[in-house]
């Protein structure tokens, strides 16, 4: 038998919690062999609740689970995790933009940033999904000193399973049939959702679909505003693609991307397509043996640049708004 992984989950309580705990405890995220340890993190207040999820995952008698954890203390949630899934924060609300939370959200990755690089396994690996989800990242990372900084990711594969679904249905083919979609940046209405790179059964999108206006005009703002259709539908933010998304980011991250693919992770620039250092950007990263690396060398057009720009803009600022979080 495997040993266990460590995974700690914040917010497990919330609604993104409820729906991506039971999906790990399955086998969803790291495979049918691999067992797991929840350690799950709740504000005071939602204690009881959380209490009550931890009665529903014992009685689902999931075969992997062999440990589960419950507390408010962030110091115990994250003590000797290897996997830190960081989604106990606020949603945004109808009328609001993503970056109107900084100032509620932030301090949140700042305390658990510290508590973090105090006491998660010094090899753990970190996912932001609490919005900002990049800015909050970068919050996080900014504390690390016994963890590695690079180590800090943000969720980006939301918007590119959106892209993903968006350019199957339009041409017409099955999901499987379309890779190297992109969400390039802030997950915010600023991103870019490219699609020039992404290919249907192994022809060019953009040739396959051979519709520029549509591109423009509708797949770009379409990926780019997604989450606020949601909300608008849905009377609040999205849920259960969510917890899917974080399926499918911490399951390539650690199992691998598949051949001839990519998927996109936010995380820290290091310079790459002339992105600042210094913000955790959406790229497009292949994975294997658990570490990621951002695909280079892949031709950037100046309709691309100015919209990658934006966004790195965009995240440039939202850095200065939270200067006095980091450390
Ligand atoms: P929710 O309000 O249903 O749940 C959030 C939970 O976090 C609550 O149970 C709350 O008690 C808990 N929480 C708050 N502060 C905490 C703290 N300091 N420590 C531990 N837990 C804490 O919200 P939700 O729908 O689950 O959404 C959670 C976050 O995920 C929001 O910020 C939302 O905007 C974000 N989100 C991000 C993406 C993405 O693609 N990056 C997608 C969807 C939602
Ligand atoms: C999303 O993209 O659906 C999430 O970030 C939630 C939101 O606030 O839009």
């Amino acid at each position: 038998m495997r040993q266990p992984v460590r995974i700690a989950v914040t917010g497990a309580a919330g609604h993104i919690g409820y729906n991506l705990i039971f999906r790990i405890a399955s086998g969803d995220m790291l495979g049918y062999r691999q067992p797991v340890i929840l350690q799950l993190l709740e504000i005071p207040a939602m204690l009881d609740a959380l209490k009550g999820v931890a009665m529903e995952l014992n009685d689902c008698a999931f075969p992997l689970l062999s440990g589960m954890l419950i507390t408010d203390v962030p110091e115990d949630g994250f003590a000797g995790a290897d996997i830190v899934i960081m989604v106990g924060s606020r949603p945004r609300t109808k009328g609001m933009e993503r970056s109107d939370l900084l100032t509620i959200n932030g301090e949140i990755f700042r305390t658990q940033g510290k508590a973090l690089d105090k006491v998660a396994s010094p090899k753990a690996k970190v996912l932001v999904v609490g919005n900002p989800a990049n800015t909050n990242a970068l919050i996080a990372a900014s504390h690390a000193k016994r963890l590695d900084a690079a180590n800090y990711t943000s969720m980006m594969r939301l918007d590119h399973n959106r892209a993903l679904s968006k350019i199957a249905s339009h041409a017409g083919r099955p999901v499987t049939s379309v890779r190297k979609a992109i969400a390039w940046g802030n997950h915010s209405s600023a991103q870019f959702p490219d699609l020039y790179h992404a290919v249907v059964d192994g022809i060019s999108a953009s040739q396959f679909i051979h519709d520029p206006q549509w591109i423009e005009k509708e797949f770009i703002p379409a990926i780019q505003n997604r989450g606020t259709e949601i909300l608008e539908a849905r009377g609040s933010s999205s849920v259960g693609s969510a917890a899917n998304a974080v399926v499918c980011h911490v399951r390539d991250w650690l199992l691998g991307t598949p051949e001839n693919d990519w998927v996109s992770m936010g995380v820290a620039s290091d310079g790459s397509y002339g992105i600042a250092q210094g913000v955790i950007y959406g790229f497009p990263v292949q994975c294997s043996q658990g570490r990621y690396a951002i695909v280079e060398n892949l031709e950037i057009t100046p309709f691309m640049r100015e919209r990658m720009d934006e966004s790195c803009r965009q995240l440039l600022w939202e850095r200065d708004q939270v200067r006095h979080l980091m450390g």
